[in-house]
């Protein structure tokens, strides 16, 4: 595997080693700490992120390499019209590795078309976000002790939410995962990911509006925002912005397990009061995202 764009290029036996891997750097974070020395990663964010390019950053610091880049496309030369094939040939040759985001789904598939060195896609437009992924699997692996068995509610913005496309794709592939997709109807999840995923994968899933009614069923509960950017205009988002808000009230329906995660950042979606239950998982979600990214560098670098 040389880059990583889509969370399905990895095999369910790669993703377990990368978790394995997480868990162990988690454990003895000495044993890396001069892995990736005098090796250079470059983000180049074409769009806005606080946890992925940090983690992403803090996790190359941590395997004792350095990193360059940008976080705003304003401050790098496509202000000036400057196509990404041409920004990632030439930054192939400042870094060892690049992880990339942008608004453009399909612009990290063009980067690796230009790219010697491994392109890391940290999320296209509202298509995909394999790394968010990882980190979600991660998660649940840790949280719930297994990821076979669980039935998973997706809500929120099924439609642009680029975290729930490939986390519905990954989850297909575990034995006896059930998916409930929680969202308002114009927000559904994209046929795509059900006609690929989903139903080759025989996996049961079901359609709902309405939060409440499947609350008690679920094993996790993966809360997400309605992705602004994404909508073509604002009274659209106006009007569905608050769809579901989590509160403490609706968290007493809950089994007393339930695992309640979000990509983050939050607006609205997850009422603060819910951040002190131990089922809220979320800030310990965007910790585990430094460690399988840890990992994923390691292994696209090829490190022992
Ligand atoms: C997500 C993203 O960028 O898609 N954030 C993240 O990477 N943790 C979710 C979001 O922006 O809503």
């Amino acid at each position: 595997m040389k880059h990583l764009i889509d969370i399905m290029e990895l095999s369910v036996e790669e993703i377990q080693e990368l978790i394995a891997l997480a868990e162990d750097i988690m454990n003895f974070p000495e044993k890396y700490r001069e892995k990736c020395k005098y090796k250079k990663l470059a983000t180049l964010f074409f769009e806005p992120s606080t946890r992925t390019r940090l983690s992403f950053e803090a996790a190359m610091m941590e395997l004792g390499g350095n990193v360059l880049g940008f976080s705003d496309a304003n401050s790098s030369s496509s202000s000036k019209g400057e196509s990404v094939a041409d920004t990632v040939a030439v930054v192939g040759s400042y870094a060892d590795i690049i992880a990339m985001r942008h608004p453009k789904e399909g612009a990290p598939t063009v980067a690796t078309m230009h790219s010697d060195v491994p392109i890391i896609n940290a999320g296209d437009g509202g298509h995909n976000h394999p790394t968010q992924t990882l980190t979600d699997l991660l998660t649940i692996s840790l949280e719930k002790g297994k990821l076979n068995g669980l039935k998973i509610g997706l809500c929120g913005d099924l439609k642009f939410g680029r975290t729930v496309h490939s986390l519905a794709a990954a989850m297909s592939r575990y034995e006896g995962t059930e998916l409930v997709l929680i969202s308002p109807d114009e927000l559904k999840l994209p046929s795509y990911v059900k006609n690929s995923y989903i139903k080759p994968n025989n996996i049961k899933y079901t359609q709902t509006t309405n939060l409440d009614e499947v609350m008690g069923e679920l094993d996790v509960l993966y809360m997400t925002r309605v992705q602004r950017e994404r909508f073509f205009n604002e009274e659209d988002y106006l009007r569905l912005k608050d769809s579901y808000i989590l509160t403490a009230e609706k968290m007493r329906n809950a089994k007393a397990d339930m695992t309640v995660m979000h990509p983050l950042p939050r607006v609205n979606e997850i009422s603060t009061e819910i951040d002190k239950d131990k089922r809220a998982a979320y800030f310990r979600q965007a910790r585990n995202g430094k460690y399988i990214r840890m990992a994923l560098i390691l292994k696209l670098l090829g490190v022992e």
